[in-house]
Order: structure tokens, then sequence, then C-alpha cells
């Protein structure tokens, strides 16, 4: 499958097969695919975390308004993000290029980064959801459906995940097998008002 094939036909899926479970090897494969999303500054702040304990995913299912997908998919990763990851060590993010370089770039990602509490956030919800896209596209390339999912209490997760303080949730990327067909689309925009060519209209609509 191509990606523009495996981008056209994922679907959100609302019900896993609870008893299907994906191969070891290609679970760590979609995993190596979201890691492989790009990050400002290449600071890879991504962290997914795989809930494969089922009293977890129980647990975690109580939270997300007991939606289905969250125990009876086969994998639950909940795309994580170290908010802080620019200034722990950032040199490492940079350690394959000459010294002159990483010099350069940490410099900049302390320039960037330091006192912008909303940069910070939003920089890290940016690559999440690069990441969680990588999931679900590497999921559908193997044969595998998807649903991301922010229904939950992120509160509450983040109790039950043991989250560092220092960390946000983004959302769960859940992946299985759907036993149901997925329903034509519910109500996609028309092109002119989702695409837009140098600026949006004037208040006056020209
Ligand atoms: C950030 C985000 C959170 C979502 N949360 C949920 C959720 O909690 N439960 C659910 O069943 N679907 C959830 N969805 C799936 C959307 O409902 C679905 O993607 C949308 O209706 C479009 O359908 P499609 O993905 O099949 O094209 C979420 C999607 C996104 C992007």
């Amino acid at each position: 499958m191509n990606v523009l094939e495996a981008i056209q036909t994922r679907r959100a899926a609302k019900a896993f097969d609870p008893h299907h479970r994906i191969p070891e090897a290609q679970l760590r494969e979609i995993l190596r695919a979201g890691a492989l999303a790009p990050t400002a500054f290449n600071i890879q702040h991504n962290r997914l975390l795989v809930v494969e304990d089922p009293e977890k995913r129980r647990a975690l299912r109580e939270v997300s308004w007991n939606q289905p997908q969250v125990t009876d998919a086969s994998a639950l990763i909940v795309v994580c993000a170290d908010v802080q990851a620019w200034q722990k060590n950032p040199a490492r993010y940079w350690r394959n290029t000459p010294e002159e370089v990483q010099k350069t770039l940490v410099g900049a990602i302390q320039t960037y980064y330091t006192g912008r509490t909303q940069a910070q956030r939003d920089e890290a919800l940016r690559s999440t959801g690069m990441a969680a896209m990588n999931l679900m596209l590497a999921a559908k390339s193997l044969g595998y459906d998807s649903c991301p999912m922010d229904g939950f209490d992120f509160e509450a997760v983040a109790e039950i995940i043991r989250l560092p303080e220092d960390h946000l949730i983004s959302m769960f990327v859940a992946i299985g097998r759907n036993t149901e067909a997925p329903k034509p689309r519910s109500g996609p925009l028309e092109d002119h008002e989702s695409v837009l060519i140098d600026a949006f209209p004037r208040d006056d609509g020209n």
C-alpha cells in the first residue's frame, strides 16, 4: 500500500477485535515509524507509552467514557511528550554532527525555548500530532486499523501511567483489527473552505 492509499483508507475504528494480537515485530515497526516523525531542532521529545497490562487498560477505559477501543485494541499507545526535553542535554540530539554544528544548534534551542512556556507546549503538541499520524499510517500500511482518541480524563490518565510532571499527554492511538465496516465520511467540507490561497478573505468576503 502506498502512502496516499493509506491516507485515503485510514478511518477511525470504533470496534476492535479484542482477541486479535499484532506480532511483536510489526508493533516495533509501527512504533519506529512514530519515532521517525520530525521534531523542530530534532529534539525528539515524543514519548510513546505502550499499555500492555490488561488491568491498566481497564483502568484507562474507566476514565475514557468507557470507550471500548481502550481495552479491545490490539495495541494502545499513549502519545506523550517530554516538554522539557529541549534542556536535557540537547547536544545529544546532534551528536552525529561536527562540534561547531552542535554548538550552533544547542544555542538556537536555548534561544527558542527559554522562558517560552507556550512555545514549549505548542511544539510538543505539533510533534506528537505528527508522531500519532505516523503510527496510524504505518498501522494502515501493515493492514491494521486505528483510532486517535482524546476522549478521556487527562489527569486520571496521567496518574495511571505515572506521567512525569514535565511531560504532557497528547492523545491515545489505538491499533488493531476493526470488526465493523467504516460508515461513509460524515460531513466533509468543500475544498474552498478548507484550502485557501495566499490569504484569508477580507471581512467583506473578497
Ligand atoms: C485528537 C482526536 C481525538 C479523537 N478522539 C476520539 C475519541 O475519543 N473517540 C473516538 O471514537 N474517536 C475519536 N477521534 C476520531 C474522530 O472522531 C474521527 O477521526 C473523525 O470523526 C473523522 O473520522 P475519520 O478519522 O474516520 O476520517 C478523535 C480524533 C482526533 C484527531
